[in-house]
């Protein structure tokens, strides 16, 4: 999709995210974890950019600190236009977090195992109070359908899955608010290379449908490379190439960049090829 035209939905700017150390019997701070070190990006609306990194470069802490679940050390976050990095916890509850949802890598670690598919997708209706009953499981028999799911499943608990079905629901759970921004840390990384493509072939209808933008993170470069328009790449807490995604591919400028893209195994890229020919 091209996003050249669209509002700008989320921009950073030097934004650092410092993790104290402590150490002895007081513990006395001894330094900080720069987990994220001066990010600056923005995101247009109904974009994906993908941000790829190993594992401990910053990537979780980046997502997380860009939708306030970690206030920021240093830097401006804004999100539509409002400078949302020293909102208060209610403020962001009343005004930004219907309109940004995380969809998590482990679905099942974040899905209430004593609660059916029901519960845990209309929650959100309750916290905020919309809807009647009825109006509720509508909807919920509706978003199952959307990714995927017989809406009879409704009524069956998160342990009666697969792993594809768990994303499948965890993104559900993400939608039910209507979200504007979804930021989705290492969504597919714990399935197998054909459910990946799958999960990532729903995300790719649903911000069609849903006018989405996503913030897509992954330690797997040929995953981000077929959803995202633009692709970052983190190194040490900092973004050392941010590009469209054929000029990153094409041509990598950061030397980070083209030691991380010629370490992709070569069976890897082969599968991944022919999971998106096929779909
Ligand atoms: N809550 C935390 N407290 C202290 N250090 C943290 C915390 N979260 C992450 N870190 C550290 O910050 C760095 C970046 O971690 P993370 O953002 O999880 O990286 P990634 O998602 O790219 O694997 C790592 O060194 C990690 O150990
Ligand atoms: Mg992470």
């Amino acid at each position: 999709m091209t996003a050249a035209n669209q509002e700008t939905i989320l921009e950073l700017r030097d934004v650092k995210k410092y993790f104290p150390i402590r150490s002895g019997f007081f513990q006395r701070k001894v330094g900080d974890v720069k987990a994220v070190d001066g990010v600056s990006f923005s995101l247009k609306k109904g974009e994906t950019l993908g941000i790829v990194g190993e594992s401990g470069c910053g990537k979780s802490t980046a997502g997380r600190t860009m939708i306030r679940l970690y206030k920021p050390t240093e830097g401006q976050i804004f999100f539509k236009g409002q400078d949302i990095s020293n909102l208060s916890e209610e403020n962001l509850r009343k005004n930004v977090r219907k309109n940004i949802q995380m969809v998590f890598q482990d679905p099942f670690a974040s899905l209430n195992p004593r609660k059916t598919l029901r519960s845990i997708i209309k929650e959100p209706f309750n916290t905020h109070h919309m809807y009647t009953m009825r109006e509720r499981n509508e909807k919920v028999e509706e978003l199952l359908a959307r990714v995927g799911l017989h809406p009879s499943f409704a009524s069956r608990y998160p342990h009666e899955f697969s792993g594809g079905q768990r994303q499948r629901i965890g993104i559900a759970r993400a939608l039910t608010l209507n979200p504007e921004l979804i930021i989705a840390d290492e969504p597919v990384s714990a399935l197998d290379v054909s459910i990946q493509a799958q999960v990532i072939n729903l995300m790719e209808e649903l911000q069609e449908e849903f006018n989405l933008t996503y913030l897509f993170i992954s330690h797997d470069l040929s995953v981000v490379r077929h959803i995202s328009d633009r692709v970052g790449v983190m190194y040490l807490g900092k973004m050392m190439e941010l590009t469209d995604k054929h000029e990153l591919y094409d041509n990598p400028l950061h030397p980070y960049t083209q030691a991380l893209l010629s370490s992709v195994p070569v069976t890897r890229k082969k599968d991944l090829s022919n999971a998106n020919a096929s779909s």
